[in-house]
C-alpha cells in the first residue's frame, strides 16, 4: 500500500490553502512542498513564510522537498508542527551526512534526494540514517514533465538494499507520475508517490486525489 503525496507546485497559488485543504479532506497523506531557489533549480517557487502560514489550514503533514543550494543554512525554517520531512538533494550537499544530522537536530525526518543522472552509490553510505530516499523521475525545476523510466530501476534497487540490509527508509518518486504509471511505481517498491500537475491540473482535484488512491492502495 503507497501514499500519494500532491505536489503543491502546480496548485493555483491564489488559493494554496483550500486547495491543500482539499486533497487532504480527499485522502492526500502528506502536502508535498516543492522548494526551488532559482540557483539549484531553474525556477524559483516559495519559500518558509509561505509554507508556515499553511499551519492555520487543516491539512496532512508536510512533505519538504529543498531543491536548493544551501539546506544546511534553511532547512531549521521549514520546521513546523506539520513538518515530518525535510529532504535535501545529494547534488546539493557538500557534506551530506552532516547536512542529515542537522536534520534530525531539527525535531524531523530526513530525506536525501537524487536527480536521474546520479546513481544510487552516490547516496549508498547514507542510507543507514535517511528516513526518506526521493528519487526523481524527472529533472528537478517544473511540473508536467515526462516520467524518466530508469527511476523505476532505482526504485526496485533501494528496495533490495533497504531488505537485504535491514535499513527502513520510505521510498519516494517525484516527477511525472500519472493514473497511468502510478500502479508500476508502486509495485515497484515506492512507499510514496508525488503527483502535481496530475493532481492539481485535473478538473476534479477531490476526484482525482480519490482515483490516484484506488490506483497504489
Ligand atoms: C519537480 C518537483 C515536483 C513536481 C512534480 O521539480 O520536485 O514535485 O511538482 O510535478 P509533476 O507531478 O507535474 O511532474
Ligand atoms: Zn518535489
Amino acid at each position: 500500500m503507497s501514499k500519494l503525496a500532491p505536489s503543491l507546485l502546480s496548485a493555483d497559488f491564489s488559493k494554496l490553502g483550500e486547495q491543500a485543504e482539499l486533497v487532504s479532506k480527499n485522502g492526500a497523506d502528506y502536502i508535498h512542498v516543492d522548494v526551488m531557489d532559482g540557483h539549484f533549480v531553474p525556477n524559483i517557487t516559495f519559500g518558509a513564510l509561505v509554507m508556515k502560514s499553511l499551519n492555520k489550514c487543516d491539512t496532512a503533514p508536510y512533505d519538504v522537498h529543498l531543491m536548493i543550494t544551501d539546506p544546511d543554512k534553511y532547512a531549521p525554517g521549514f520546521v513546523t508542527e506539520k513538518t515530518e520531512y525535510i529532504t535535501v538533494h545529494q547534488e546539493a550537499c557538500t557534506h551530506l551526512h552532516r547536512t542529515i544530522q542537522g536534520i534530525h537536530e531539527l525535531g524531523v525526518k530526513a530525506g536525501v534526494s537524487i536527480n536521474p543522472a546520479t546513481p544510487i552509490s552516490a547516496i549508498e553510505n547514507v542510507l543507514c540514517d535517511v528516513d526518506l530516499v526521493l528519487v526523481m523521475s524527472v529533472n528537478p525545476g517544473f511540473g508536467g514533465q515526462k516520467f524518466i523510466p530508469v527511476a523505476l530501476e532505482k526504485i526496485r534497487e533501494l528496495a533490495k538494499i533497504r531488505a537485504n540490509e535491514g535499513y527502513d527508509f520510505v521510498i519516494e518518486v517525484d516527477g511525472g507520475v500519472d493514473l497511468e504509471n502510478a500502479k508500476e511505481i508502486a509495485e515497484a517498491g515506492c512507499d510514496i508517490l508525488v503527483a502535481g500537475s496530475q493532481v492539481f491540473g485535473a478538473d476534479d482535484i477531490a476526484k482525482r486525489v480519490k482515483e490516484f488512491k484506488a490506483i497504489i492502495e
